[in-house]
């Protein structure tokens, strides 16, 4: 018997639930969640057949449930408003429907529209505009738009559906009888019907492949966890973008921030929020990079970080003491690896309280001299710091958050008592208008103690060891918040679970209580996925307040809008060669979000690692944006000076990273200032190939390379024993960076390629001018070096690129200067232009020395720098590589220059 037919044979004799007629071929309209069981699934009176496809086991006996229907359109300024109602009020899968609903779509730019839908006579909660500024809706709409929106007439169901004027494309559509409008108090529910074209990715934070599988639901819930595959993690982002085969991509950003799932099936992505209201925001695009731009335009634009934070950073939870921090800096110098940046986790702190420091292992004056030292060597010292404050009297971070009031509390209005690495805690409110001030006394005083640089802020989803508030027995109390009784709006035990952690998990677990209370009565079921967001805003105020420069702040729980003040690692991964492919994926992820200074734990966190892995780490982590090596207390240490291959290795990759960190660093500031409108939109420093390549369909799943910019292709090996990569070259001429040779003349192709031990795949995009510096061993040294510009020609002989400038750490960036270089060939002469526009750089700042060009076919007869021939002892051609290096050029930053070959 084929597959096929048992198949039908099963469906036949499982009868449906008692007295409905269930329906169980066609699309099924889920009644229930992934993991619901058949006595749960009858008892809402709902279907239950389980299938060996992804469509839902329970599910609705009518496919339709009782519709909004339209009862009013008007014409706004910026589009419609509409009103909804529904007659039936009875029904609802969750809850009494609410009705009235106000619905306003709004044409707010040729490229965005907003469309949101309120309960037309209550405030429900929605995310103030201080932590997520959503822009103002203009008075009046653009002139023309990238979109049409259409919308069901009065006295029909309620549908929208928004169309990409160019192609008639249908962008998002919630008509159709699966798609309907669910409102409840507490659950929340809306589709759009997928085409079979659509490539979706985003929805994080999870660990999973960059291109999202279809068949999965994606649960926004902000949680602690060792990174398991597609559970909610540590940050939530209700943000995608999908793709179509006609190149063209859009985004949808869904702005609440209560718990949801969202589920990417074949034909229907649906939303099932469990509070606050549905307010939407479309992002035209249509290049995938002017998508991320766009929702950029909403949520702000990235912060722009000190220049140090993109030098190499080590990391280790169970570093002993100062000596132990001694030993580490020392070792990297004599193995002559560059190292920016030392790291301390909890290990510095008194008792693992906040602000303290720890009076054997680092006492105050052992530990200032050596962060003196750094500071002499042009490094810089980070420590953590978590949200958890000791329960302590006489503690002073505990006495002055008791007597400024800015503690979240329990609901009897109590401060809410849980437990993190020192004991019971007390968590700061930052919804508390005076949570700022009271946070950034207390990082004052650690200042006092010593001169960090910046801070690393963990553990705030918010981390909790025990399920909800500690009992005074320290006892899990979740089964006792669970059996809570359902009366009205019940933020402990909502009727629609979300997928928490796979296995609908009470909200309250590993957090805090859904009733804590936070300023202004607001419940903590409703600002849960906010607070990484605001710890992470508290403390970038605090720091930029207290230093007067540039921030770094480390955030492990991020929100829309965490970008403006945050960088982001990816949590506890594993020392696993899996892990070291999903940081890919989950870079990736990061830049759509807006926060492109990014990366994972180098080596790996969790478990022991190897010197191949680690060696391969390295490799590939002196591309991340954010690169750090950290480690967990219980394994063995892994800086990279502890095996000979890692050593050689790590000294030359992170040479190749200090060398292109002015690539990186204007690659930062693009994404940075704000937008302009007649430039290309720039809004991510490393990218997915299909963000440069959208007309190439076979880039659309690729998460194994990526770009830096759009002229770094990154191909690193990924599995074990493995000394061959696979990489696509999408369409274009592709040199190798590290030996100047042409790899392919016009791209479309993939290679496999040898790639020993001490080898990471790198190659530059015909067309696109690399901007270096000559490496040194900090940020700092490598700062006062000469410029070197790596020219890859396209096959017309013409490049583009630029260099921005700065100090590196003024909050003001108006003294700057961007250098823009465009090469070009005509009759058969090409011609190097340089033309800077600002007034940082002036005549004693490091000239630009050394300019290679790459795919220049015959050598050049002669070659004129500023109208002078240079001698031959400055020119080098290759014509096994077809390459010209020009040295010792000396040629002023600040001054336009020319170079004629
Ligand atoms: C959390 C962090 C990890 C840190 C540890 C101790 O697990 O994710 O990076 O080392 O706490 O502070």
């Amino acid at each position: 018997m084929s597959s096929v037919v048992f198949l039908a044979v099963f469906a036949l004799l499982l009868s449906p639930s008692a007295g409905i007629t269930c329906n169980e071929e066609g699309i099924r309209r889920d009644c229930g969640y992934l993991g619901i069981q058949e006595p749960e699934c009858e008892k809402k009176g709902c279907c239950w057949h389980p299938t060996q496809d992804h469509s839902p086991w329970c599910f609705y006996s009518n496919p339709s449930p009782t519709a909004y229907t339209v009862k009013t359109i008007q014409k706004t300024t910026t589009g419609l408003q509409m009103s909804l109602d529904m007659n039936d009020t009875s029904s609802g899968p969750f809850g009494p429907p609410i009705t009235p609903l106000t619905v306003s779509i709004d044409m707010e730019t040729s490229d965005r529209l907003h469309v949101k839908i309120v309960d037309s006579n209550n405030k429900r909660w929605e995310i103030p505009t201080q932590f997520v500024p959503s822009p103002e809706t203009p008075t009046a709409a653009p002139a023309s738009t990238q979109y049409t929106v259409s919308t069901a007439s009065v006295g029909e169901p309620f549908w929208f559906a928004i169309v990409r004027s160019s192609n008639n494309e249908t962008v998002f559509n919630t008509s159709g009888s699966f798609n309907s409008l669910i409102f409840e108090d507490q659950y929340l529910e809306i589709s759009t019907s997928l085409p079979s074209d659509a490539n979706i990715y985003g929805l994080g934070e999870h660990v999973c492949p960059l291109r999202l599988n279809k068949g999965q639901t994606y649960t926004l819930w902000n949680f602690d966890t060792a990174t398991p595959e597609n559970l909610n993690l540590y940050g939530s982002h209700p943000f995608y973008l999908d793709l179509r085969s006609s190149a063209m991509a859009h985004g949808v950003f869904l702005c609440n921030s209560n718990g949801m799932d969202v589920s990417v099936d074949n034909d229907l992505l649906t939303y099932k929020v469990i509070g606050g209201v549905f307010d939407f925001y479309f992002f035209l695009g249509p290049e995938p990079e002017a998508v991320i731009q766009q929702y950029q335009e909403v949520i702000g634009r990235p912060h722009m970080p000190p220049y140090w934070a993109l030098g190499f950073h080590q990391s280790r939870y169970g570093f002993k003491n100062v000596q132990a921090l001694q030993t580490v800096v020392a070792k990297y110098a004599e193995d002559k690896i560059p190292l920016d940046t030392i790291w301390n986790d909890i290990d510095y702190m008194d008792g693992y309280k906040d602000f303290t420091l720890d009076p054997n292992n680092y006492p105050q004056s052992e530990l200032s001299q050596f962060v003196d030292q750094l500071h002499k060597n042009g490094q810089h010292y980070v420590v953590i710091v978590d949200p958890g404050i000791k329960n302590e009297k006489g503690y002073k971070a505990y006495d002055d958050g008791v007597q400024a009031g800015v503690f979240i509390k329990d609901k009897n209005g109590q401060i809410f008592i849980g437990k993190v690495w020192p004991g019971n805690t007390a968590f700061p409110d930052f919804f508390n208008p005076g949570s700022f001030k009271y946070w950034q006394d207390q990082i004052a005083s650690l200042m006092k103690l010593v001169s960090v640089d910046g801070l690393w802020i963990d553990m705030n989803e918010i981390s909790n060891f025990c399920n909800g508030e500690c009992t005074s027995s320290g006892v899990d109390n979740t089964l006792k918040k669970r059996r809570s009784e359902r009366i009205g709006f019940n933020p402990t035990d909502p009727p629609y679970g979300i997928n928490n952690q796979g296995g609908h998990a009470p909200l309250n677990t590993k957090t805090l209580d859904q009733d804590a209370t936070h300023y202004g009565g607001v419940v903590e079921y409703n600002v849960h996925n906010l607070f990484g967001l605001m710890e992470a805003m508290a403390t970038d105020y605090a720091l930029r307040n207290l230093t007067g420069k540039r921030s770094f702040v480390l955030s492990r729980s991020t929100f829309p809008g965490s970008g403006r003040h945050t960088a982001h690692w990816s949590g506890d991964n594993h020392a696993t060669f899996d892990d070291l492919y999903y940081s890919i994926p989950g870079m990736l992820n990061f830049q759509m979000f807006g926060i492109p200074l990014v990366g994972s734990d180098i080596c790996g966190f969790i478990g022991d690692t190897n010197e191949e892995l680690c060696g391969r780490w390295m490799q590939l982590g002196a591309f991340y944006p954010f690169s750090r090596n950290h480690d967990d207390i219980h394994d063995p240490d892994q800086e990279p000076y502890l095996w000979p291959s890692v050593i050689a290795i790590s000294r030359d990759i992170l040479s190749v990273r200090y060398s292109l960190l002015p690539y990186y660093y204007t690659l930062f500031y693009y994404a940075h200032r704000p937008v302009v409108a007649t430039a290309p939109p720039a809004a991510t420093v490393t990218r997915p190939l299909f963000f440069e390549f959208p007309n190439d369909s076979k880039t659309y799943g690729i998460d194994k390379q990526f770009m830096v910019g759009s002229g770094l292709l990154i191909s690193p090996v990924l599995n074990q024993g493995s000394t061959s990569v696979q990489a696509y070259f999408p369409q274009g001429r592709w040199y190798d960076f590290f030996t100047n040779a042409t790899v392919s003349e016009s791209g479309g192709e993939t290679m496999e390629l040898s790639t020993p031990m001490d080898q990471i795949q790198v190659h530059v995009r015909g067309g696109v001018t690399i901007p270096m510096q000559e490496p040194e061993m900090t940020t700092t040294a490598s700062r006062l070096n000469p410029y070197r510009l790596l020219v890859a020609l396209d096959n017309g002989g013409a490049s583009n690129g630029s260099i921005y400038l700065d100090d590196g750490i003024s909050l003001d960036m108006s003294n700057s200067t961007l250098v823009t270089y465009v090469t070009s060939t005509a009759s058969g002469r090409m011609t190097l232009t340089a033309q800077p526009q600002g007034s940082y750089v002036t005549a004693s700042s490091p000239p630009l020395n050394t300019v290679v060009f790459l795919g220049l076919s015959t050598a050049p007869k002669s070659v004129s720098v500023n109208g002078k021939d240079l001698s031959s002892s400055q020119m080098a051609y290759s014509s096994s590589t077809n390459t010209l290096t020009l040295t010792d050029l000396n040629i002023s930053m600040a001054k336009p220059a020319s170079i004629v070959c």
